[in-house]
């Protein structure tokens, strides 16, 4: 059997046909592009009869998107096959895709038609498509659903008229692994025995396989159909698509080259998968972004989750060495940055490899007192805990007694109506300057607190004024019990002029109170850090010379 894989995208038909996308000619360019520096080998760009601008998408990258061919979806009739090609005819590489169903339940309750009559069908179509255009594919829609003996037939009059790629859709996703090997396998045995095994080896006949992922099996099925002989793997960016989509392009290549050795065994020859792997996450979250379509945090390869480690046992194994608890190096994919976050099973490893990658050298009796404070005082009280909370630890072990603000009263009134703004007053001591007091008007009591603050330690917000600018990075609060008099926890990340961050967490009965906490604590390490970092940076901290 020929070893390449052919790998053919249907995100802009099949995908597009998801519930609620709909993507404008600029985003369908711009995807195609992507797919071809991916390295996908057949983009499907559309279905031209259906309106004008599935005509105007496919005619447009089949003038743009280079280096891969083009295919364009039709009817087994001759009107869809002239517009479909017509809108393919300048394409580098032009493809018809035609198809009809071929399980009686489509025969009888929608063509309406004896099995006779879709095999002339099939046969006519395919041999018009071929007078047109030299590359056509031929589909038999619910395949999974067909009478074998009977799509035999349909798939043997398909190549005897010219298709040289035969697709055997799971147009419902109802098949299983095991079936659906053993139903690429028998369809291979009769084209063996009808004379085209050198086709089949030499690459010159294909048999491809399209899995919608109506029971979550869409990739599985298209894996063991690789293992039977399939040498097409139709799919979708992110496994979007009809219903519960189709397979998952990333998923099975990564698949394909994590277990190589496996395939290759199994099969008995050797695998061509020509994809550019770090590609992967790029494009994901472009088609993510284009159609809409949030990527679900644990998906395989492409989720936010899917090389991140919380657990102190994976983290430690993972800093110690990466293949511990990963099977794939995040990079090859295209991920970048750390796959370490924190959380609330984190352990001492993790908080030690956070601040060395952030340039803090220390001993043991620090990490150790970090540790302990990041236990007792923040794992429980964030959701998502940033190294810049971790990072803040350290700088109060170190600078605290330097702090140089703090809260002395505050007075907010909020407004639920008319014209008038929330407003807040804020007393805050200064322990270089004496006592600042200062009044500020916002959207809410918060906002307005938070620029009384700014105000009277000489800060803004705002860009363009003669004040030190900030910028509020992130802003959350939660209650820490229940009830109305739940104690209320505020998380606050700044950034300074230098893109240099600090956090601070601030905890009172009244919320306003905390975030206020919060925002000094937070600007009193970004001060001390910007007067003596620096200095600390370069030493290896220890608690002796405290
Ligand atoms: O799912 C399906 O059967 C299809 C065909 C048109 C290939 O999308
Ligand atoms: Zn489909």
């Amino acid at each position: 059997m020929n070893p390449k894989i052919v790998f053919f995208d249907t995100t802009l038909r099949d995908g597009e046909q998801s519930p609620g996308v709909s993507l404008d000619l600029k985003q369908k360019v711009e995807i195609g592009k992507a797919l071809v520096e991916l390295g996908i080998d057949v983009i499907e760009a559309g279905f031209p009869v259906t309106s004008p601008g599935d005509f105007e998408a496919v005619k447009t990258l089949a003038k743009k998107v280079k280096g891969a061919t083009i295919a364009a979806l039709a009817r087994a009739n001759k009107k869809d096959i002239e517009v479909a090609y017509e809108a393919l005819k300048e394409a580098e590489s032009p493809r018809i895709h035609t198809f009809i169903a071929t399980s009686d339940i489509h025969l009888t309750y929608k063509l309406k038609k004896n099995r006779e009559q879709v095999l002339e069908l099939a046969r006519e179509a395919v041999k018009y498509a071929c007078s047109l255009c030299p590359d056509v594919e031929f589909s038999a829609e619910d395949a999974t659903r067909s009478d074998w003996e009977y799509l035999t037939q349909v798939v043997l009059e398909a190549v005897k008229a010219g298709a040289r790629t035969i697709n055997i859709p799971d147009t419902v996703g109802y098949t299983v692994p095991q079936e659906y090997y053993d139903l690429i396998k028998f369809l291979i045995d009769k084209l063996i025995e009808a004379g085209y095994e050198e086709d089949l080896k030499a690459g010159n006949l294909r048999l491809s396989v399209h899995c919608h992922n109506d029971l979550g099996l869409a990739v599985a099925n298209s894996l063991s159909a690789i293992l039977a002989g399939a040498t097409q793997i139709e799919g979708t960016i992110n496994g979007i698509g009809e219903r519960a989509g189709n397979a998952a392009l990333e998923e099975i290549i990564m698949t394909l080259k994590t277990r190589k050795d496996f395939f290759e065994k199994k099969l008995g020859y050797p695998l061509q998968v020509d994809i550019n792997t770090r590609k992967i996450v790029p494009i994901s979250q472009l088609v993510s972004k284009y159609t809409g379509m949030i990527v679900q945090p644990n998906k395989a390869i492409v989720g936010a989750n899917a090389f991140a480690h919380e657990s102190g046992i994976h983290q430690h194994g993972v800093i110690c060495e990466r293949t511990t608890y990963e099977i794939i190096d995040p990079a090859e994919v295209g991920w970048t940055g750390s796959a370490i976050v924190l959380g609330k099973h984190s352990g001492r490893h993790a908080i030690g490899f956070k601040l060395k990658s952030r340039g803090w050298q220390f001993d043991d009796q620090v990490l150790n007192l970090v540790f302990e404070k990041f236990r007792t005082e923040i794992k429980d009280v964030l959701k998502k805990i940033d190294e810049e909370y971790v990072e803040g630890i350290l700088l109060d072990i170190f600078l605290e007694k330097k702090y140089r603000y703090y809260l002395i009263s505050s007075q907010v009134i909020s407004v639920c109506s008319g014209s008038l703004k929330p407003i807040a007053q804020v007393e805050i001591e200064d322990k270089k300057e004496g006592k600042k007091v200062s009044v500020g008007l916002g959207v809410g009591p918060i906002d307005a607190a938070y620029k009384a603050t700014a105000e009277a330690l000489g800060y803004t917000f705002k860009k363009d004024t003669n004040k030190k600018h900030l910028k509020l990075i992130e802003f959350n609060i939660s209650a820490l019990t229940g009830g109305t008099s739940a104690e209320g926890v505020c998380g606050v990340i700044i950034e300074n002029e230098k893109g240099f961050r600090t956090a601070g967490l601030g905890r009172d009965g009244d919320i306003v109170i905390a975030s206020i906490k919060a925002f000094l604590k937070a600007l009193n390490r970004l001060e001390a850090f910007e007067e003596k970092g620096e200095y600390l940076k370069n030493q290896i901290l220890s608690l002796r010379e405290k």
